[in-house]
């Protein structure tokens, strides 16, 4: 099943998408892409007039419908309201897409413990809880899929924000193995940087972070994801180049942390 663009109407929907994160960025392009490929669409995220204007731009676009749920999915109240939207028989969620998500712009012990716990939560928890929630239907209807953003981060151990990125990974190569054979896929995808609001929301210059070449557009992306889950990959890491860092990172872990404990060492001697 490829996502390819075309114009449908509600009525003629392939189903549902629920896209959490999906006021900008990845989210946004996963909710315009599955769009356009006829999919109904459910948005997730905190900021309710965005969510209303990028639902307001799938209607009219591609015909389909468009909820909004505005939720922080670090507020349990909140989150349930989106646990039950996905636990829902009468408008079944045919595909999750696990997308929101941030990182944290100071080191580990500069941040409050609460401030690391709530980035692991919306990393780690909140697929897990909201993965659960959408399982039981799709066992019992026999089809679905679900998408969770990860990050090439995960490839090496370098902070709470890399750990929260391998439990994506982890559990949708388990997952996918689990299930597939029940007409269920589960897929991980493992981009590297994206131009999108993340870094500008760490107070972070693009320019600073990476050089040019690394940067990789969203629709690019999230083209990748939907092609690798609708081909039932567990695992998606979009660009040859990144496939190539992937691979690498890999075989350099130890060497990694070798540079990782200098440079910590070296700051610590120059006092900052
Ligand atoms: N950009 C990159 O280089 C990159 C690379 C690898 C992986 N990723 C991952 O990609 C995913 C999407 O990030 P992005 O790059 O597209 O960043 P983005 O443009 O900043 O989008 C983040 C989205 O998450 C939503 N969000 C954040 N906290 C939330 C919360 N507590 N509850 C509900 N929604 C929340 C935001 O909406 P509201 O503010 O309206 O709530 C926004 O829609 C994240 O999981 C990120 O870790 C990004």
């Amino acid at each position: 099943m490829t996502i390819q663009p075309s114009r449908s109407s509600a009525s003629t929907a392939r189903g549902t998408a629920l896209v959490t994160g999906a006021t900008s960025g990845l989210g946004a392009e996963f909710a315009h892409q599955l769009a356009s490929g006829g999919y109904n669409i459910v948005l997730v995220a905190r900021d309710l007039a965005r969510l209303e204007a990028v639902a307001a731009d799938l209607r009219s676009r591609y015909g389909v419908t468009a909820e909004v749920l505005k939720a922080d999915l670090t507020n349990v109240d909140e989150r349930a309201i989106v646990e039950q939207r996905l636990h829902s028989a009468d408008a079944p969620i045919s595909y999750l897409v696990n997308n929101a998500g941030y990182g944290l712009a100071q080191e580990f012990e500069s941040n409050s413990i609460d401030d690391e716990e709530r980035m692991l939560e919306i990393l780690a928890t909140v697929p897990l809880r909201l993965s659960h929630a959408v399982l039981g239907g799709m066992l019992s209807r026999g089809s679905g899929t679900v998408l969770t953003v990860a990050s090439i981060a995960a490839g090496a151990p370098l902070g709470l924000y890399s750990a929260a990125k391998t439990w994506p990974l982890s559990f949708s190569r388990w997952a996918n193995a689990q299930y597939r054979h029940r007409g269920l896929t589960f897929t991980a995808v493992a981009p590297g940087f994206v131009r999108t609001e993340f870094h500008a929301r760490l107070g972070i210059e693009r320019a600073d972070m990476a050089p040019k070449w690394m940067w990789l557009d969203a629709s690019f992306v999230v083209r990748s994801a939907l092609r690798s889950a609708a081909r039932g990959r567990a695992v998606s890491v979009p660009s040859v180049r990144y496939k190539l860092i992937w691979a690498l990172m890999k075989v350099t872990q130890p060497l990694i942390m070798v540079f990782v404990a200098r440079a910590s060492r070296a700051a610590s001697a120059n006092g900052s």
